[in-house]
């Protein structure tokens, strides 16, 4: 019988406890991929210091399970930081913030050597852009950000939970961009980047994963 979603998940979950090494602190994403990761890791704990994490969802899991989180400001590089993604291309270009993480995904990302993608097959894409662009943004521009991505063919609806703007960790709203083929990543992260208001865009370029461990049915395949 073929391999589950989840199981798929649990798999590169615990495939990606080979990129940590021992005594280090290790960069924590978000998400559901990643819970199974951070589940795995409980395993470990004695063998690590601890976890610098992208989002009070995952700093509740690891503390759960009794594996010490610092904050990001009292390291200064990590070696590894485990993630998953909403997109990747062959090159190890993604789009993330289906989570609403992704600003402090990037920071956390930004202090780690190597950037370890964990994904079930279906997040592997030719080109970004089918999967709803995250843009975090501060409300006031929300309007005039919205109108650029217009200009550029994309539609921005602003993400709403339990029918009010979704509020991030950070106290932002996001805009989610539809309609947008991203074919060249690095340009159009610097790009939406310059544009006032926007505090994080979800393209993953100039951070791109270094490694990729791919869920299949044959088993993990490592894009690198
Ligand atoms: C969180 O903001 C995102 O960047 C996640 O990395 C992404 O949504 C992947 O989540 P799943 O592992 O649940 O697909």
């Amino acid at each position: 019988t073929p391999l589950t979603q989840d199981a798929l998940k649990t798999l590169v979950g615990r495939a990606a406890l080979h990129y940590v090494e021992d005594g280090s602190i290790v960069g924590v994403g978000t998400g559901s991929t990643v819970n199974q990761f951070i589940d795995a890791l409980a395993g470990l704990k004695e063998r690590i210091r601890g976890a610098v994490s992208s989002s009070e969802a995952s700093t509740q899991r690891l503390r759960a399970l009794g594996i010490p989180v610092l904050e990001a400001g009292e390291v200064r590089s990590l070696p590894v930081y485990i993630d998953g993604a909403d997109e990747i291309d062959e090159r190890g270009y993604m789009v993330k913030g289906g989570g609403a993480a992704l600003t402090r995904e990037k920071i956390v990302a930004a202090l780690a050597e190597r950037f370890v993608c964990i994904a079930d097959e279906s997040k592997l894409v030719k080109a970004l852009g089918a999967f709803p662009l995250p843009v975090e943004v501060i409300p006031m521009a929300a309007a005039q950000i919205t109108r650029r991505f217009g200009q550029l063919g994309g539609a921005a609806q602003l993400r709403l939970k339990d029918g009010q703007p979704l509020v991030t960790d950070n106290g932002q709203h996001i805009l989610d961009v539809t309609g947008l083929v991203i074919t060249d990543p690095l340009a159009f992260e610097s790009e939406v980047n310059q544009w006032p208001g926007v505090v994080t865009v979800g393209v993953f370029a100039h951070q791109k994963a270094s490694v990729c461990l791919l869920g299949t049915a044959q088993g993990v395949r490592t894009l690198a």
